[in-house]
C-alpha cells in the first residue's frame, strides 16, 4: 500500500467523507505538502440551465481546497440519478470505464505528492457490473481512510469495514470519527478508546458535531478545524 495515496471511504453514505477530505487536504497544505483530490464517480449531479454540471463534492473541495484542475478531471464520471453508480448506469445508460478513471488518477498523481480519492457511499457500493467502489482503492494501491460515525453501533460497523478491507488485502491507513449525526448516546464518550482496543488502525481524527456556522464557508475557519481535528502525524511516515 502506498503511504501517499489515500482512499476516503465511510461506513455509510453521508457520514462526512467530503468534509473530512477537505480537512485532510487543508491539513496537508498547512504542512506545506502538495496534495490533490479526486472524486472519480458522483451520482445525483444535476445539469445547470447553461448545460454545465453541478458537481457537488468535487465542486466543494475544488473551491475550498483551491484546486486548479477542471472539474471533469477531478470527477470524470457523473450521473443525474441519486443512486449507486451501477444503478444509475443501468437507468441512464452510458459508460463507466475504470481505465479512464485510472488514467485521470495517474495524471493527478503525477502533479501531486499526495492524493486523496473519495469514494461514493461505502466500500461495497456497486460501481459497475462485477465491480465495487472499493476496487478503485485496490487498483490505485491506496491506504484507506475510513470515516465512521460517533454513536452506538460505530464499533461494530467500523470493525466490519476494517475486516472486509483486510480480507481483500487492502491496507487501512486510519480511521476518522465524525459526529455528523450529532449523536449523544451513552456510548459516545467511550467509543474511541474501546475501538482502539480492538484495532491497530490509528484513529487520526475525532470530529465533533459542528453546527453550520462552525464549518461555514470561511477558509480560515476550515484551516483551523483541519489543524484541530486531524492528526496527520499518524499517517505520514
Ligand atoms: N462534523 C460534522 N458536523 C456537522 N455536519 C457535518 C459534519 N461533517 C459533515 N457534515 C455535513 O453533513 C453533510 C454530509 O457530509 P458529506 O457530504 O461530507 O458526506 P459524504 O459522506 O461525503 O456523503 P456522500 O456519500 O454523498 O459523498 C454535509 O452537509 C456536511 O457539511
Ligand atoms: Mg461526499
Amino acid at each position: 500500500m502506498s503511504n501517499k495515496i489515500f482512499f476516503i471511504t465511510g461506513i455509510d453514505t453521508n457520514v462526512g467523507k467530503t468534509f473530512v477530505s477537505l480537512l485532510l487536504l487543508l491539513a496537508f497544505k498547512q504542512r506545506g505538502l502538495n496534495a490533490g483530490y479526486m472524486k472519480p464517480v458522483e451520482t445525483g449531479v444535476k445539469i445547470n440551465e447553461d448545460g454545465s454540471k453541478n458537481y457537488l463534492d468535487g465542486g466543494y473541495v475544488k473551491k475550498y481546497g483551491s484546486l486548479s484542475e477542471e472539474p471533469d478531471i477531478i470527477t470524470p464520471y457523473t450521473f443525474r440519478s441519486p443512486l449507486s453508480p451501477y444503478a444509475a448506469l443501468k437507468q441512464e445508460g452510458g459508460d463507466l470505464c475504470i481505465k479512464e478513471i485510472l488514467f485521470k488518477f495517474y495524471y493527478l498523481n503525477k502533479a501531486y505528492d499526495y492524493m486523496l480519492v473519495e469514494g461514493a457511499g461505502g466500500m461495497l457500493v456497486p460501481l459497475k457490473k462485477k465491480h465495487f467502489m472499493i476496487d478503485i482503492a485496490k487498483y490505485i494501491d491506496a491506504g484507506i481512510i475510513l470515516v465512521t460515525k460517533a454513536g452506538l453501533g460505530m464499533i461494530n460497523q467500523t470493525l466490519l469495514n476494517i475486516e472486509y478491507a483486510k480480507s481483500r488485502g487492502i491496507g487501512i491507513s486510519g480511521i476518522i470519527i465524525n459526529n455528523v449525526l450529532n449523536e449523544n448516546d451513552e456510548s459516545v464518550p467511550s467509543n474511541k478508546e474501546i475501538l482502539g482496543e480492538f484495532t491497530d488502525v490509528p484513529i487520526i481524527g475525532d470530529i465533533p458535531y459542528l453546527p453550520e456556522k462552525k464549518r461555514s464557508e470561511n477558509i480560515n475557519m476550515l484551516n483551523d478545524l483541519a489543524l484541530k481535528y486531524i492528526d496527520l502525524g499518524k499517517i505520514l511516515v
